[in-house]
């Protein structure tokens, strides 16, 4: 440290009693102004900045004090933090550093210096935080700016809520909140509403989808854009002739995630119920995998290991049936039925009997443990499945890597005729945070 910031340290401390206490009123104290020890340069840059001065709001860097690795600042707010100086070095927001128009950095890591120090910090009238550094480079950081990064528990899971809401997972008595289509086309306050409800229970039910097999995308392309798959932008889940996939049969189908064939498996899916047979037959099963994965780690540890640790192979091979489909497919994917992140919870779940694959990268010994994890995995899914039947323009959407859905056989000669098409949850999440940030609704419901 410098012979200047340990005196700044001191400086401060003399200081904090006269500013530094508790704000209760409207009105937030100013920050003191320090121009003793300001190169010339400084100075004019002080005035002007006087010039332009600004009442201090919450996010106003109050003060701050040059510590051994960071910088520690007090908001208006009461609210501190520690910032590191590398990181601050790293983030320098002038034109030099930053592109503002790209919102990117235009410095390189290789030009990084990792003991970066400050030589001087200051507090301005505006709120802002001006550093000196050793390199001789000054950075300016806004205190909106640092409050928002700011490295203490509250802006971390503010972030956190950015990047992804919060899930809630459910059992067989869950009902699925219900959107209208038209709402949601013209409505941003309906589509934040869908977004919500998405990512919180992974599965939502839209009525009075008009009568055409691109309503799924249609609806898809007012989020984004759809995630294709060597199937085409839609599916008609039709009895086909020759069907490359179990789906377009009347088959049952067990609980599943689609297109578990794919590394990268498409995030949400809309199941758009054009025609449904008439007679039994048909009905849709809907199963949470995050419940039934939480279940699973609660009361079968062992199975749930198994299922977080071993890869399984989904493939599917064919050729096209529809002349929007690609001529011919060959896909593997490998990836455990339950995928972990680095804090252990449940961030994928991949469970398709139909395409998983015949071969088993095992040894024989572990094959049949395996095969119980998944069957009581499965078990789980079904106990905890909710069963309705899908009328002319209803419209599921799913949390593809979430939840699972099935549907029970019926008649070959049926009309029924479903539409499924994909949105991924990139394109999904980036949509709920700009309607969140145009109406305003930061925070989760
Ligand atoms: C599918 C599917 C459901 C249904 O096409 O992947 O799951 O009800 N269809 O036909
Ligand atoms: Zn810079
Ligand atoms: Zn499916």
């Amino acid at each position: 440290m410098t012979s200047m910031s340990h005196e700044r340290v001191l400086h401060t401390t003399q200081n904090r009693v006269s500013y530094f206490t508790k704000v209760t009123g409207r009105q937030y104290p100013q920050p003191f102004s320090n121009t003793r020890r300001l190169s010339l340069a400084a100075q004019a840059r002080q005035q002007e900045l006087t010039a332009r001065r600004q009442p201090v709001v919450a996010t106003s860097v109050l003060h701050s004090q040059v510590c051994n690795d960071t910088i520690r600042v007090e908001f208006a707010d009461g609210s501190t933090s520690d910032l590191p100086h590398l990181w601050l070095r790293d983030n320098c927001q002038c034109e030099k550093c930053f592109s503002a128009s790209a919102q990117g950095r235009i410095s390189l890591l290789k030009n990084l210096d990792l003991d970066t120090t400050p030589v001087h910090v200051q507090e301005l009238q505006n709120g802002s935080l001006t550093v000196e550094w050793s390199d001789g480079h000054t950075s300016e950081f806004s205190g909106e700016w640092l409050h928002q990064r700011a490295f203490n528990p509250t802006s971390r899971q503010k972030r956190r809520n950015q990047y992804a809401l919060k899930k809630a997972p459910w059992a067989g008595d869950f009902r699925p909140q219900v959107f209208d289509y038209r709402n949601m086309v013209e409505d941003d306050r309906h589509l934040l509403d869908w977004h919500l409800a998405m990512e919180k229970d992974g599965f939502a039910l839209i009525r009075n989808s008009p009568d055409k097999d691109v309503a799924g995308p249609e609806l898809i392309n007012q989020i984004a854009f759809t995630k294709q798959s060597h199937y085409g932008p839609h599916s008609p889940v039709v009895v086909r002739a020759d069907a490359n996939n179990i789906a377009w049969t009347n088959s049952e189908l067990g609980l599943h995630n689609d297109l578990a064939q794919y590394e990268h498996m498409a995030g949400i899916i809309f199941i758009h119920c054009k025609q449904q047979h008439v007679g039994t037959g048909g009905e849709s099963l809907v199963s949470d995998g995050l419940n039934a994965a939480e279940e699973l780690r609660r009361h079968h540890s062992e199975a749930f290991k198994l299922l977080t640790t071993t890869d399984n192979y989904y493939w599917d091979k064919g050729v096209a049936n529809l002349p929007w489909e690609q001529d011919e497919f060959y896909k593997i994917a490998r990836m455990p039925v339950i995928t972990l992140d680095n804090n252990k919870e449940v961030i994928q779940v991949a469970n398709n009997h139909a395409v998983r694959d015949s071969y088993l990268d095992l040894p024989a010994h572990k094959v049949k443990p395996f095969y119980e994890a998944m069957k009581t995995y499965n078990d789980i899914l079904y106990e905890n499945a909710i069963t309705f039947k899908m009328a002319a323009g209803d419209m599921i959407v799913l949390d593809n890597i979430r939840c699972l859905h099935g549907r029970l056989g019926y008649e070959a000669h049926s009309t029924r005729h479903l539409e499924s098409s994909y949105l991924d949850w990139d394109e999904a999440r980036c949509r709920r945070r700009r309607l969140q940030e145009k109406l305003g609704v930061l925070e989760q419901k």
